[in-house]
């Protein structure tokens, strides 16, 4: 509270005038409180000296996403459920779908408080599920302003196209992509009522740079990362239109790397997997859920991304591909 005392009073005082200072979640965050506060100690300074460079000003950043109202789908799992908490901090409401973890979803909804999170579970392969879930946004918040289509699933086994089953790749598109066109559906129809709304959707980067043994999920993703996001940028456009005060509908996408949820952590704590993972990439790190709900949340913000829409953008340490073969597998006699 100290440091937003002390912003709003040096942007009391100084009027028009510099330096950004970026505020956001600082409450969850003391490593960024003490940023923020290195940042507001130099405002005072370039203030104190002869007022600073002419033209400098305080300026603060928000996410304009205060009691917007955010349905994100598959909140009970690893990434949802740290986009839900990144969209509460930000003062957005939000509804947490979960399936067959509505515990979990519980636990999350009393722990950002009852008034901003709302649980609803359901099966997003059904459309009667779906429904289920925007009519009670609907009638707990009034719709949905923003729509996070993170749920999803993928066979754990690796499994070569010729031996998968029809049964395993009607299930994988069903949860994968089925789901995500049945809540998007039902995000544009209020969409087209209210004029207003943007969408998030998760890919993978699966979708992105292929997995083998994945090639169901990879192709659902795929579908999710651009047909989907492509075209629906263009339609949601239609639906809600810009205008001189609203940016306009926007649909856009985000394709995490491999991220450490609690369904994967035993596998991504075997070295060989985690050396093999981050090979190609810039910064061998292992995502967490917050980096891509950091993402996620830039991407939902009118404020801050009212410009941007059919994006894909992969969350993954400027991951640039699979690696394909190990040094003893390749002869290069034959290359
Ligand atoms: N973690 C990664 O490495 C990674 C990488 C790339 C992409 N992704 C994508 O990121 C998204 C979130 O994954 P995560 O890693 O957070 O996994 P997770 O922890 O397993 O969460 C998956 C979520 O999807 C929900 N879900 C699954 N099947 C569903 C269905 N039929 N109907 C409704 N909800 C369903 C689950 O609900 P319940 O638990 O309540 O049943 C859960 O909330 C997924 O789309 C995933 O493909 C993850």
């Amino acid at each position: 509270m100290v440091v937003i005392q002390a912003v709003r009073r040096a942007v009391r005082r100084r009027g028009d005038a510099a330096p950004v200072v970026f505020m956001s979640r600082w409450k969850q965050e003391p490593q960024r409180r003490r940023v923020l506060w290195e940042r507001v100690r130099a405002c005072r300074k370039l203030r104190s000296g002869n007022g600073g460079p002419a033209g400098l000003s305080i300026v603060l950043m928000d996410s304009g996403l205060r009691d917007k109202v955010v349905l994100v789908t598959g909140a009970s799992g690893g990434i949802g459920s740290a986009t839900a908490r990144a969209f509460a901090a930000e003062g957005a409401k939000v509804v947490l779908h979960c399936h067959r973890g509505r515990e979990r979803a519980m636990a999350l909804a009393g722990a950002l408080g009852r008034e901003v999170a709302l649980v609803a579970s359901a099966d997003l392969r059904r459309e009667a599920g779906v429904a289920k879930v925007f009519a009670a946004a609907q009638r707990r918040f009034g719709g949905v302003d923003i729509l996070v289509a993170n749920a999803g699933a993928w066979e754990t086994r690796d499994i070569g196209l010729q031996d998968m089953t029809l049964r395993q790749w009607e299930d994988t598109v069903r949860t994968v992509l089925t789901s995500a066109f049945l809540c998007l559906r039902e995000f544009f129809r209020m969409v087209a009522k209210r004029k207003r709304g943007n969408a998030v959707l998760v890919g993978s980067t699966a979708g992105v740079f292929g997995e083998a043994g994945h090639a169901d999920y990879a192709a659902a993703k795929s579908a999710m990362a651009f047909g989907l996001t492509r075209t629906l940028k263009n339609e949601i456009a239609r639906l809600a239109p810009h205008t001189a005060d609203y940016c306009g509908g926007r649909v856009n996408c985000v394709c995490p790397g491999w991220t450490v949820v609690p369904r994967n952590r035993a596998k991504l704590g075997d070295a060989a997997v985690v050396r093999k993972v981050t090979a190609t990439m810039a910064l061998p790190k292992i995502g967490r859920p917050e980096d891509i709900a950091n993402a996620i949340v830039y991407l939902a913000s009118d404020d801050l991304a009212g410009h941007v829409s059919g994006q894909t953008m992969v969350v993954a340490g400027g991951m640039e591909g699979r690696l394909l073969w190990r040094p003893e597998e390749l002869d290069p006699a034959l290359a």
